[in-house]
């Protein structure tokens, strides 16, 4: 029997990269899994048939308010335990050459989809259950070139998670967040497809080596476990050594 036996998790953007990975680690230990996805039905339905288990998709762009309602407006009747707020996007945005579009959709997706959704979810969510924020060490630290907004929109999921873990505290919800270094992705695979970009970017990393979504997912399922029950308002580099 496994540890999450019995229990209900919405991981959004489960259908790729970390978020299939935190899908995958979640069923392993039994819980029932509502993966959402954006416009990538294919991936959602491939990463749904190969974990099995008990399992339903769901479909909302996050940077959109009322298609977010939309999705919780089918999930009615849901009892969650977990949330797991995973979604994002990444994107360039050089200070003196970023679009509105592109500041807008950052932002719209990585800030106010993951506060929307939780909103949307809390009812849903028992007291005593979990969420899981997916922030990042972008966050944290500077890194000259256009890095600027995604690093906001993370330090701004840091923010949430501290903020949250005190709100709902007299719901006994737990709120951490998980913030990973550079993950082998469709996100980074941009980056790290340029074998010079790797290079520089492993001789940084104290590790070595890039991290893999399931090295994140196995700290998300940490959170979710009993052996987390007093943690709350954390959040937790995954990042090789990267940020200190
Ligand atoms: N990879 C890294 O190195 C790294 C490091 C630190 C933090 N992170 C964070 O980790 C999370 C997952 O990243 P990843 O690397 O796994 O990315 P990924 O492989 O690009 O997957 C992104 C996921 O988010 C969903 N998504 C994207 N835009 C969306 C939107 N507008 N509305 C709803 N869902 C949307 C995608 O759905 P579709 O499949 O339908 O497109 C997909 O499931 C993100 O929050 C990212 O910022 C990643």
């Amino acid at each position: 029997m496994g540890l999450l036996e019995g229990t209900t998790a919405l991981v959004t953007g489960g259908s790729r990269g970390i978020g299939r990975a935190i899908c995958r680690k979640l069923a392993e230990q039994g819980a029932a899994i509502v993966l959402h996805y954006n416009s990538n039905r294919a991936a959602a339905e491939e990463t749904a048939a190969s974990i099995g288990g008990e399992m339903r998709l769901a479909q909302a762009d996050m940077s959109s308010i009322s298609e977010i309602e939309r999705m919780f407006g089918e999930l009615a009747g849901l009892r969650l335990d977990f949330l797991i707020n995973n979604a994002g996007v990444w994107k360039n945005t050089p200070m003196g050459a970023s679009p509105a579009s592109v500041v807008n959709e950052l932002i719209d997706t990585n800030l106010r989809g993951p506060f929307w959704v939780t909103q949307c979810a809390l009812p849903l969510l028992k007291d005593g259950g979990r969420i899981v924020n997916v922030s990042s060490v972008a966050g944290r630290i500077g890194v000259a070139g256009g890095r600027s907004l995604y690093g906001a929109t993370k330090a701004a999921i840091d923010s949430l998670t501290r903020n949250w873990a005190l709100e709902l505290a007299p719901r006994r919800i737990l709120v951490n967040a998980v913030a990973p270094g550079y993950i082998a992705t469709d996100m980074t695979d941009a980056f790290f497809s340029d074998p010079d970009m790797l290079d520089r970017t492993l001789k940084r990393q104290p590790l070595g080596a890039l991290g893999t979504p399931e090295e994140v997912a196995d700290v998300v399922a940490f959170l979710c476990s009993d052996g987390a029950k007093f943690i709350t308002g954390q959040s937790i580099n995954i990042s090789g050594g990267l940020v200190i």
